[in-house]
């Protein structure tokens, strides 16, 4: 369902003057869609994405769209590059909010394509809160972020009863004063789950962090490079050895790092090894956590 701008900020609670809705311009105006891609493989695309894609006039799209999700745009539509990589943007953030609206103010079916889920390291809910303010008609369409579906295909449940109660969404960057974004010391909690997006550049700040908050140096870590896509590639290790370890295989953007007892769990759901499932299973702590 398409939601008129002045229903989307139904609550003011947070939400600038300045950012609060004006009514929609043309009554009728075709909604932006903002749409998560998913992890790459396009056979994770939302029934809805891919509806919403093959009918789409404008396509605004990011790097990290697969392509062969591009390869389902229309012949006939407007596709227009926005990507960002670090310290290499071909376009700004405003200047990508302000195409946005023009394409919108045309009256075609635009769509903002964008990798995994629009609203989790997105900037999703920026560009909904420009479009917003424009009094543009949008509608959100969910993807499948990188930390649902590049762990679950590839064994690694976020949540596991009795290893991992919680999981955390964390983005590697460092603020302008090249501090780490993220207190990750207070994350050091062996009974849960850390996913690190956009962690590649900061690992090694980041892994000491989290064992001198207390975690230990062996906790299982993983990576995967390229999740879902033909060109994937994962890694296993551990805490203290993951930096070492990214850095030694070359490991390159898009990739995401994993934190957690959950890792080791991988050896058997992975479907990689089917030799030596029953032995896992049968250890004391397996059989544990299958209560
Ligand atoms: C700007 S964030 C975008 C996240 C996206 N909105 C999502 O929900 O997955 C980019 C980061 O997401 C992670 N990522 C996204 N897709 C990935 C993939 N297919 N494989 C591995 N990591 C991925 C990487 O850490 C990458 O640097």
């Amino acid at each position: 369902m398409a939601l008129r701008s002045s229903r989307f900020l139904s609550s003011r609670n947070g939400v600038p003057a300045d950012r609060r809705p004006t009514a929609p311009r043309a009554p009728g105006t075709n909604p932006v869609h903002i749409v998560g891609a998913g992890p790459g493989d396009p056979d994770l695309l939302t029934v809805k994405a891919r509806r919403v894609l093959e009918q789409a006039e404008v396509v605004v799209y990011d790097r990290l769209v697969s392509p062969a999700i591009l390869a389902l745009i229309p012949a006939t539509a407007e596709r227009l590059f926005v990507g960002k990589a670090t310290h290499n943007h071909s376009k700004t953030q405003d200047e990508i909010n302000a195409l946005l609206i023009a394409r919108a103010e045309e009256g075609r079916r635009v769509v903002r394509l964008k990798g995994g889920d629009p609203f989790v390291f997105g900037r999703g809910g920026e560009e909904a809160l420009h479009l917003a303010q424009a009094g543009i008609v949008f509608e959100i369409v969910p993807g499948l972020s990188a930390a649902t579906g590049c762990l679950a295909a590839a064994g690694i449940p976020l949540t596991h009863r009795g290893l991992a109660g919680v999981a955390h969404l964390a983005s590697g960057h460092t603020l302008e004063d090249g501090r780490l974004a993220v207190d990750w010391a207070k994350l050091s909690d062996p009974q849960s789950t850390i996913v690190i997006y956009m962690g590649l550049a900061t690992i090694d700040r980041i892994a000491a962090a989290l064992m001198t908050g207390g975690l230990a140096a062996s906790t299982p870590a993983a990576a995967i490079e390229n999740g879902t896509l033909p060109a994937e590639r994962r890694l296993r290790s551990t805490l203290g050895a993951i930096s070492r370890d990214l850095r030694d295989q070359e490991f390159a953007s898009p990739t995401l790092i994993v934190i957690g007892p959950v890792v080791a769990l991988a050896e058997i759901l992975s479907g990689e090894t089917s030799a030596g499932a029953e032995d896992q299973m049968s250890r004391p702590r397996a059989r544990a956590i299958e209560r």
